[in-house]
């Protein structure tokens, strides 16, 4: 049995679902600090598959204990954590707590149940400033913020607890810019308040809930001064999931690889892409850069096709659609 935590939020939703479509068992545990319990009934309507969940926080040693006793669980997908980088910067001491210490409880109910295969979710946050574009996994580590800093130090306790538990073993995933929604129109992004992140935004711009988007920064040094990242639909970033759990099954070796589609995309390309799949025209307003920005990441995500056999297969209109799909769907509700 997998267990998947943060599974009732954005990449662990799509997760959660891309396991239980491929036939296994899974029991998912979220606190809904920044998801909803209605994801629960909808990823059964996608499924069609049993669903167990249970609700708790996973630095709460005494529930991850009573998961672990009450479920015969042999691998674990991390993804529950806090992920917002402003937020990081002002909460720094909540964002340790919480993803350094829901990791720590985690692993030792791992070392004392024997469960020993181990997704962490990672991020693209832990490069910083890239000295050189795309990036590959030997790049340099110099996190910037709070968050980084958490996914950075959840790394190196990872290859440390590795080192000192016989047959453990690890696969860290470090995400680049996921958007889009599962192609049903059920589940998707769906971020507390005011978006931080730049598709949630754009597409609450396209129903009309907000009135133009912000654009921060026109004078970054890319083709056409807007910010350029690396946007990957996050059904392909599940699924690089499943293959890293599979390659994990059959070989004791930890690894590390870039989950990225390879591509740079401006923030102005996006909105055009977006703009020809929804024929809606998207105002915007060009303002001051954001700080923390940074102006180009994209991956080289040659690793992950070479050791798991993954590599994306949607493309950027489909990112686009899917997300506009979500968007209208979830309007409804
Ligand atoms: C993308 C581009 C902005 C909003 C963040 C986290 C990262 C990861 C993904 C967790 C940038 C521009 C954005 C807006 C804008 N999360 N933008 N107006 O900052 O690349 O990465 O999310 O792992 O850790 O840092 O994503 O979507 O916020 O920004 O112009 O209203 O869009 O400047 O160029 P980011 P983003």
């Amino acid at each position: 049995m997998i267990l998947v935590t943060g599974a009732t939020g954005y990449i662990g939703s799509h997760t959660w679902t891309e396991l239980l479509s491929s036939g296994e068992d899974v029991i998912g545990v979220d606190n809904f600090s920044n998801s909803i319990p209605s994801v629960c009934e909808r990823i059964q309507q996608i499924t069609q598959k049993e669903i167990k969940f249970k609700k708790g926080n996973i630095c709460d040693s005494q529930f991850i204990e009573a998961i672990f006793r009450e479920f015969p669980i042999k691998s674990v997908m991390h993804f529950a954590a806090s992920k917002a980088v402003a937020e990081s910067v002002n909460q720094p001491i909540q964002y340790y707590a919480n993803n350094i210490g829901g990791l720590l409880s985690l692993l030792d109910a791992c070392k004392k149940y024997q469960c020993n295969e181990f997704i962490f979710s990672s991020s693209a946050t832990v490069y910083g400033n890239p000295q050189q574009t795309p990036i590959d996994e030997n790049h340099p580590l110099n996190p910037t913020n709070p968050y980084g800093n958490t996914k950075y130090m959840s790394e190196i306790i990872l290859k440390d607890f590795a080192n000192s538990t016989a047959h453990f073993k690890y696969a860290s995933l470090r995400y680049f810019n996921p958007i889009g929604a599962h192609e049903s129109g059920l589940i998707g992004e769906a971020p507390h308040g005011i978006p931080n992140n730049l598709m949630p935004y754009l597409t609450k711009v396209a129903n009309g809930e907000l009135d133009k988007l912000f654009i921060f920064g026109g004078d970054w040094p890319t083709l056409d001064g807007t910010g350029v990242r690396d946007y990957i639909h996050v059904t392909d970033l599940a699924r690089g999931h499943l293959a890293a759990l599979s390659y994990l099954k059959s070989h004791q070796k930890c690894f590390t690889v870039n989950l990225g589609t390879g591509k740079g995309t401006s923030v102005l390309n996006l909105i055009k892409a977006f703009e020809q799949v929804s024929s809606i025209p998207i105002p915007y307003e060009i303002i001051d850069r954001r700080a923390g920005d940074i102006a180009v990441c994209y991956a080289d995500p040659s690793l992950a096709l070479k050791l798991i056999g993954w590599k994306t297969d949607h493309n950027l209109m489909q990112m686009c659609q899917d997300s506009w799909r979500w968007q209208q769907m979830s309007s409804q509700i």
